[in-house]
C-alpha cells in the first residue's frame, strides 16, 4: 500500500457561493477485481461532480488473498470468515484510517461466505474510532447475498456508537443459478466473461441505478435527507427468497464454521475431513434447499416476504424494511 492510495483525484475544492456549506465525504474501500471500486465510482461521480468533498481510502490486507482463488485456499477461508473475532493486518498507513467530525463515512464492502469480507471487518473491530460517533452509510457490491453480512455489519456498527443513515446494495441481477455458475467461475478460474453464461458480477443495470442515486444523494443538504433518499429509493432492494435463504444458511455457516475450527485442533486431516463435509453439505444445500425455499415461496407469498421482512427488519435494525423486489 503507498500513500497514492488516497486518492486525492476525487478531491474537489468547494466552488460554490457562501449560501451552501459543502458536504464532505470519506469512503473505505477493499477491493480484489476492482467490482466493488467500480460500484463506489459510479455511485459517487455525482458527489464530486457537485462539488462534495470526497476522500477515498483504499483498505489493503498486509498479506493479500490471492487471485484468482486456489479451490483450497477459497474454502479454507470459510472458518475465518464466519468467525466475528477474526480479522487481518492491514497495510494501509494509520493516518489514513481516520474521518473527521461532520464528514459522512460510506463503508463500503463485500460480502466473504455471508460475512463482510476480512479487510471490511478488521476495519469495523480494530478501527472503530473512524464510525464512532459519525454518520455511516454502507454500500455493499457481491454476487446477491448481502444479508446477514448486513446483519453483522449493522450489530458492529451500532455498538461503537455510530449514526446509520441507511444502506446501499448492488448485486448481479440475473438469476440464481446462473450467478452461481459465473461467479465461481469468475473467483476460481479468474474469468469474469464468459460465452455460456456471460459476464459475472455487478453489471451495467446496477452501475446505471447506483449512479442515479448517486445524483439524488449530490442534491441532499443533510444526512436526514440522505436518510430519505436512500429510503424512498428503495437503495438496497430485498429479494425476499434470498434474503431468506441468506438468513437461513447465516446461522448455519457460523455452526459449521465454530465446527471446523474446533475439529482443526485434532490437526490437519481432521480440518480437511470438516471442511470436505461442509462443502458437500453446501452442494445439497444449494440442490435440495433453495428450490424447497422457493416452492415455499411459490406456496405463502405474502406471507412468506412478511414472515422475511419482519426477521430482516431485527436484524438489520430497522423499523419499516420494504420487501418490494421481485425474486
Ligand atoms: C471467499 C469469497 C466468498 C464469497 N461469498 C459471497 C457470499 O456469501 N455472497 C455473495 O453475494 N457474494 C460472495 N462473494 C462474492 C464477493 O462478495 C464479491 O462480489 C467478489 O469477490 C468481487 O468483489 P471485489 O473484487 O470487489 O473484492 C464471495 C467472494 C469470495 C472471494
Amino acid at each position: 500500500m503507498t500513500g497514492a492510495s488516497e486518492t486525492e483525484a476525487s478531491r474537489r475544492s468547494d466552488r460554490r457561493d457562501g449560501a451552501e456549506s459543502t458536504r464532505t465525504a470519506v469512503v473505505f474501500e477493499y477491493s480484489q477485481t476492482g467490482q466493488l471500486i467500480e460500484s463506489v465510482d459510479a455511485l459517487v461521480a455525482p458527489l464530486v461532480a457537485a462539488n462534495w468533498q470526497v476522500r477515498r481510502v483504499r483498505v489493503e490486507p498486509a498479506s493479500p488473498f490471492p487471485f484468482p482463488w486456489p479451490v483450497t485456499r477459497f474454502f479454507g477461508a470459510f472458518p475465518a470468515c464466519v468467525d466475528e473475532e477474526c480479522t487481518v493486518a492491514l497495510s494501509t498507513p494509520a493516518e489514513q484510517l481516520r474521518s473527521e467530525p461532520g464528514e459522512l463515512v460510506l463503508f463500503a464492502y463485500q460480502v466473504w461466505y455471508l460475512a463482510p469480507s476480512l479487510p471490511a471487518r478488521t476495519l469495523l473491530t480494530r478501527h472503530r474510532e473512524i464510525f464512532a460517533e459519525r454518520d455511516v452509510v454502507t454500500v455493499v457490491a457481491c454476487r446477491n447475498m448481502w444479508y446477514s453480512a448486513a446483519g453483522e455489519v449493522h450489530r458492529r456498527l451500532t455498538a461503537v456508537g455510530a449514526r446509520t443513515v441507511g444502506a446501499v446494495a448492488a448485486i448481479d441481477t440475473r438469476p440464481q443459478a446462473i450467478t452461481l455458475v459465473t461467479t465461481l467461475r469468475w473467483l476460481l478460474l479468474g474469468r469474469r466473461e464468459g460465452a455460456l453464461f456471460g459476464r459475472a458480477g455487478v453489471g451495467t443495470d446496477e452501475l446505471s441505478r447506483l449512479a442515479a442515486l448517486g445524483a439524488e444523494i449530490s442534491a441532499t443538504k443533510s444526512s436526514d435527507d440522505l436518510a430519505t433518499v436512500l429510503r424512498d429509493a428503495d437503495a438496497a432492494p430485498v429479494v425476499p427468497l434470498l434474503a431468506a435463504a441468506d438468513l437461513l444458511a447465516g446461522s448455519v455457516f457460523r455452526r459449521w464454521g465454530a465446527g471446523i475450527r474446533r475439529a482443526s485442533e485434532y490437526g490437519i486431516a481432521a480440518r480437511v475431513a470438516a471442511l470436505t463435509a461442509f462443502v458437500g453439505s453446501l452442494g445439497v444445500a444449494i440442490a435440495v434447499g433453495f428450490p424447497a425455499l422457493a416452492l415455499a415461496r411459490l406456496l405463502g407469498r405474502e406471507r412468506f416476504d412478511r414472515v422475511v421482512g419482519t426477521r430482516l427488519d431485527r436484524v438489520l435494525g430497522r423499523s419499516a424494511m420494504s420487501v418490494g423486489a421481485s425474486s
